[in-house]
């Protein structure tokens, strides 16, 4: 008798790669990591985990959100989530600049670190500086009793479940589903929003997974998108704002797995420079989600065009202008501008996934990288 299955394969649950099934498994990261976490009304945000007094939360002067990799790029959505909603200053730094920059840390600075597996080497000693210098520090990580919750004062866990592929992607989302959240939390006790303002947020996170849902019905189209731009050795991508930082999120993810140079752009800054490289046929991928800085996007999209690029474009549904000027789309459900990156990225995980793919390469095990970096 013999049965053809391995634990991995079955661990894979029917998906090809580790990365797939969890970039499906979005919508319930999404779901469990606000959990508990929304109150039963719907209206507000709880974190029970947080120690933090609302005496120690007002006295709070300035943020500073430490992380490496994929993490990084959460703490900088973070970083715009906590600005907006409330209205403290935040810096985000990579974890191996920030240990040898001599930060500015003081006992009113609030140290956020963002960790999937908890244990990265920088990360973790990021946070032992902090500490040193009196800081409170929270810990963002999807590992129960790693090293950096343990030493962590607070620990707001996401709830994504394991994560195998070298390539991060449940656990980015989750953490952005996290720093929402926390930055709602503030937000209720520091009176930076009011109430009918704080539900209308909440209800929309709560929409989150189901239009995460209806972006991965659609995988078929990136496909198609994926495998043009796998037969590429170099794109750009390009955006303002929130998008700005999902983008270099989405360039990350396709340098990992399909070894393809991607350079991520600030749109406005593209004539300084990047414009430069713009020649025939070179692929362009612009996320254009951000409302008041959407036509300022469209017009970057065009000064490439002028000179040859394929553009592709992400924009919110019911937008019509952006097909007009760009050689695809793709529309993900609208929401809130400040949420946007939670369904932006989607699109761009299966970019790289199926661009991997179809180059051949080993998705889940890319080479020279590792799922955990502990040495310096
Ligand atoms: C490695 C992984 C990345 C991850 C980074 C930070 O480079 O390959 O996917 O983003 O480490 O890891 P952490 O566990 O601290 O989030």
């Amino acid at each position: 008798f013999h049965v053809d299955w391995d634990i991995v394969t079955a661990e894979k649950a029917g998906f090809d790669h580790f990365m797939l099934k969890e970039i499906y498994e979005q919508p319930k990261a999404y779901r469990d990591t606000m959990g508990s976490r929304i109150d039963a009304t719907g209206k507000k945000v709880v974190l029970n985990e947080i120690g933090m007094t609302p005496e120690q939360i007002k006295a709070i002067r300035n943020v500073h959100i430490v992380a490496c990799g994929t993490a990084y790029h959460a703490g900088l959505v973070g970083k715009s989530v906590i600005e907006s909603l409330a209205r403290i200053p935040v810096e985000t730094d990579v974890a191996s600049e920030y240990r040898y920059r001599s930060p500015i840390i003081t006992p009113q600075t609030l140290v956020i670190v963002v960790s999937q597996s908890g244990e990265t080497a920088d990360t973790l000693a990021a946070l032992r500086e902090a500490k040193r210098n009196g800081a409170r520090v929270l810990a963002i990580t999807n590992v129960v009793g790693s090293s950096v919750a343990r030493e962590a004062d607070d620990v707001i866990v996401t709830w994504a479940g394991p994560e195998i592929a070298v390539a991060s992607t449940k656990a980015y989302t989750s953490q952005l589903i996290a720093f929402y959240l926390f930055g709602l939390y503030l937000a209720q006790t520091l009176g930076t929003k009011d109430e009918a303002y704080i539900a209308d947020v909440v209800s929309a996170l709560q929409e989150l997974p189901a239009k995460v849902e209806h972006i991965l019905a659609q995988s078929e189209t990136i496909k198609g998108v994926a495998e043009q731009v796998s037969t590429h050795n170099n794109l750009f991508f390009i955006g303002r704002g929130l998008d700005y930082h999902v983008v270099m999120e989405g360039s990350l993810k396709l340098k990992e797995i399909s070894y393809i140079h991607s350079e991520a752009y600030a749109a406005g800054e593209l004539k300084h420079g990047t414009l430069a490289l713009i020649e025939e046929g070179i692929p362009v991928i612009a996320l254009a989600t951000q409302g008041d800085l959407f036509e300022k996007t469209v017009s970057n999209i065009k000064e490439v065009k002028a000179r040859g690029a394929h553009v592709f474009g992400i924009h919110e549904e019911g937008e019509a202008e952006l097909a007009k000027v760009v050689d695809q789309v793709f529309a993900i459900p609208a929401t809130l501008p400040l949420l946007t990156p939670a369904l932006s990225v989607v699109p761009l995980q299966l970019l790289s996934y199926y661009a991997s793919l179809a180059r051949g390469n080993d998705v889940d095990k890319p080479r020279n990288l590792a799922k955990s970096v502990t040495v310096e």
